[in-house]
């Protein structure tokens, strides 16, 4: 029987049998949701500036390094994908382990305190307009203290933003067009892609599959996912994220005290994104700053989105330690301070309450409870591949599963589980070169969704 035709009939009965006997339920979590049955409408974004046909042009010409960006950015182009597929087939049952976007409720004890503070926005005793751009004090001093206790990161030190991505970006138009700059390979997009539109690249050379002047600090199998620092050549930025997306790998402490001293040596910054810090089960450390030197060569970005289900909330922040200065002996933090102020107005006031929530004493917890269960589908996803003979990278300290096809491209694999499985999944080399013959597997989403997956990802590749 081929898969469609064993897919066709099944898809949306229940899937938990083939893993019966692990641990793992679907009613794990209350909220479970079934797999929507037909419900997939094409949406157009209403965003999405209208394809017309038209003779008149400005006089305006275009952003030359906005023109050097490759296709669309890799999450939209899957979403694209996907939606052609269900436009190929419009009653499939597609299941999206794709873009790495939450899927669980908010625990209550985090949107009670949104809703409060959004019904106080309707008093006079409770309205507020405009915040501080760095965010709400009690906020700053609740990060600092449970995230950098004992690190000598203080409450001024952090900013609170609408969320790291935001703030990458905020980051780049403090070190301008003329820094260079290095990354993992594989990488989150938006390092090299912000990288790209501030003018600090060359082209895309289409045969390396990399941009020029870009550092690509290769993380394979063979050298545990950390680059081999005596080959990387010295740049003033070094973009490093970990536990990483997408292969899931955590640094260890060794590992992080030579990037800092590589940084050292060489009078560099690292922009140390640590968004998934919450998902190590490793004792490996979860802030860079967990690493002697760091504050005098290292900036932090963080968020709630994967820890709170924030994504559409939208909160996260980033440390600039006053001890980190520019060559010229300016803090860092004064012109971040400045490019904030001017290019944001501040996190969402209920938002903010909502961070603040999560950081109680029962929001932390109840935060944790939803990071384990999509940990517990992790280990689903990554039982799965291995029983299937796949090499499998990644799952332990961050919710990504990184398995490996050796020999194959990327997009081939996700095009082949797309088209026979009805599965989103991301192709490796949309995180950069180094990503070519993997896919990245998230593990967010309902119970029923995870198992299913796995059922048709054994029904392909048994
Ligand atoms: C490594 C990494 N950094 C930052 C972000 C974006 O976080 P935010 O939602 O706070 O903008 C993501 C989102 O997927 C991520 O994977």
């Amino acid at each position: 029987m081929s898969v469609m035709q064993s897919l066709s009939g099944s898809i949306s009965s229940s899937s938990s049998a083939f893993l019966a006997p692990t641990n793992f339920t679907s009613s794990s979590r209350a909220q479970n949701v079934p797999l929507p049955a037909k419900s997939f409408r094409i949406c157009k974004c209403v965003a999405a500036p209208q394809e017309q046909i038209t003779a008149y042009k400005t006089k305006v010409s275009r952003n030359a390094n906005v023109a050097k960006l490759q296709a669309g950015y890799l999450f939209p182009e899957i979403a694209r994908r996907r939606t052609a597929h269900l436009q190929k087939y419009p009653d499939a049952k597609v299941i999206s382990l794709g873009i790495g976007d939450t899927t669980e409720p908010i625990p209550e004890v985090i949107t009670s305190a949104m809703a409060k503070r959004s019904y106080a926005l309707s008093t006079l005793e409770g309205y507020s307009g405009y915040g501080a751009e760095q965010g709400e004090k009690a906020l700053r001093a609740a990060i600092a203290s449970r995230f950098y206790k004992n690190f000598g990161i203080e409450e001024d030190d952090i900013f609170v933003s609408d969320g790291a991505k935001c703030d990458i970006s905020r980051l780049q138009v403090v070190f301008g067009s003329n820094v260079t700059m290095a990354v993992q390979d594989p990488s989150y997009p938006a390092y090299v892609d912000s990288s790209v539109i501030m003018g600090q690249t060359g082209q895309f050379q289409k045969d390396v599959e990399k941009y020029g002047k870009i550092e690509y600090m290769r993380c394979t199998p063979e050298n545990g996912f950390f680059p081999d620092l005596s080959t990387v050549s010295r740049t003033d930025i070094i973009f490093f994220c970990s536990p990483n997306n997408p292969t899931g790998s955590a640094a260890t402490r060794e590992q992080l005290t030579q990037l800092v001293q590589f940084a050292k040596d060489n009078g560099t910054i690292i922009v140390y994104d640590s968004a998934y810090a919450l998902y190590m089960s490793d004792d490996n450390p979860r802030s860079i700053f967990e690493i002697p030197g760091a504050k005098e060569v290292a900036i932090e970005t963080s968020s709630f989105s994967k820890y709170a289900g924030f994504t559409g909330v939208r909160l996260g922040w980033t440390v600039v330690p006053k001890q980190l200065l520019f060559s010229d002996g300016f803090p860092v933090a004064k012109d971040f301070n400045r490019i904030v102020c001017t290019c944001f107005n501040g996190a969402s006031n209920i938002a903010q309450a909502g961070a603040l929530a999560c950081l109680s004493p029962e929001g932390f917890e109840a935060m944790h409870e939803v990071i384990g269960f999509y940990k517990e589908n992790t280990d689903i996803i990554v039982e799965t591949f291995n029983s299937l003979g796949f090499k499998v990278y990644g799952g332990k300290n961050a919710p990504y599963v990184w398995v490996c096809f050796p020999g194959r491209s990327s997009w081939e694999v996700f095009s082949e589980i797309l088209e026979k499985t009805h599965v989103v999944t991301t192709p490796g080399s949309g995180f950069g070169p180094g990503g070519e013959g993997f896919i990245r597997v998230s593990a967010f989403g309902h119970r029923e969704n995870i198992l299913e997956a796995c059922r048709r990802f054994k029904e392909l590749y048994k």
